[in-house]
């Protein structure tokens, strides 16, 4: 299985402070951070787009951002994203009927490619051919839309189909991880896991990253 990566959701963080939200989890052993996109459209919310990416890598030199576009159009925004800084574009494959040539738009760019999975999409969605196109595959372990949800363990049987079908690809998980529930995810295979309100509501958001990151690797 490919390394273990954790990558906090600042969903959770305090916007106000989110370069220093960012710092502090990178110092507290994350490597990506996981920077939710919500449009209004694919998804009832809006969080943050494009500028604010674009601040948070200039204040935050090297950050490898995990761009996850809860978006209606993933083409739309390739390029801003790509301008912000982004280092991955996570797109849903509910979003397009043209996931190869959104792939491919994402590869133009040199962006790191993930297509993401909502929980009522089976796993045979991804095709082998958009799999191994793309660099990553993002299991949904709630309906994307917002933070602090319960973990849907009906989605953990996808992950581990994924993974007999592609050893070596990155999977990641988001929703509702964090200490109590990373073993079935861990067990599952994924090694890219994404926390919010596990890490940045803990006293110690260090002690999760650890753990989160053992649990992966054992
Ligand atoms: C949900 C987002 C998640 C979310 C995770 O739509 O994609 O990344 O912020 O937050 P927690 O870990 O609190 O479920
Ligand atoms: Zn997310």
């Amino acid at each position: 299985m490919p390394r273990a990566i954790i990558s906090p959701s600042v969903l959770a963080s305090d916007f106000g402070q989110l370069t220093a939200e960012c710092k502090r989890m990178i110092k507290g052993g994350a490597e990506w951070l996981h920077m939710d996109v919500m449009d209004g459209h694919f998804v009832p919310n809006i969080t943050m787009g494009a500028p604010i990416l674009a601040c948070v890598s200039k204040g935050v030199p090297g950050i490898f951002m995990d761009c996850h576009m809860m978006v209606a159009e993933p083409e739309k925004w390739v390029n801003d994203i790509a301008d912000a800084g982004g280092a991955l574009y996570c797109f849903h494959l509910e979003a397009t009927s043209e996931p190869l040539s959104v792939i491919k738009a994402i590869r133009a760019r040199n962006m790191k490619v993930g297509v993401a999975i909502s929980p009522d999409t089976p796993s045979a969605a991804i095709t082998d051919e958009i799999a191994e196109a793309a660099d990553m595959l993002l299991v949904m372990t709630v309906y994307p839309g917002r933070g602090g949800q319960k973990f849907l363990d009906r989605c953990v049987p996808k992950v581990a189909e994924l993974r007999a079908r592609f050893p070596d690809k990155d999977i990641e998980v988001d929703g509702g991880v964090g200490p109590k529930t990373i073993d079935a995810c861990a067990h599952a295979g994924s090694n890219v896991i994404v926390a919010g309100t596990a890490i940045f509501n803990a006293p110690n958001a260090e002690e999760v990253i650890a753990t989160l990151k053992a649990t992966v690797n054992t």
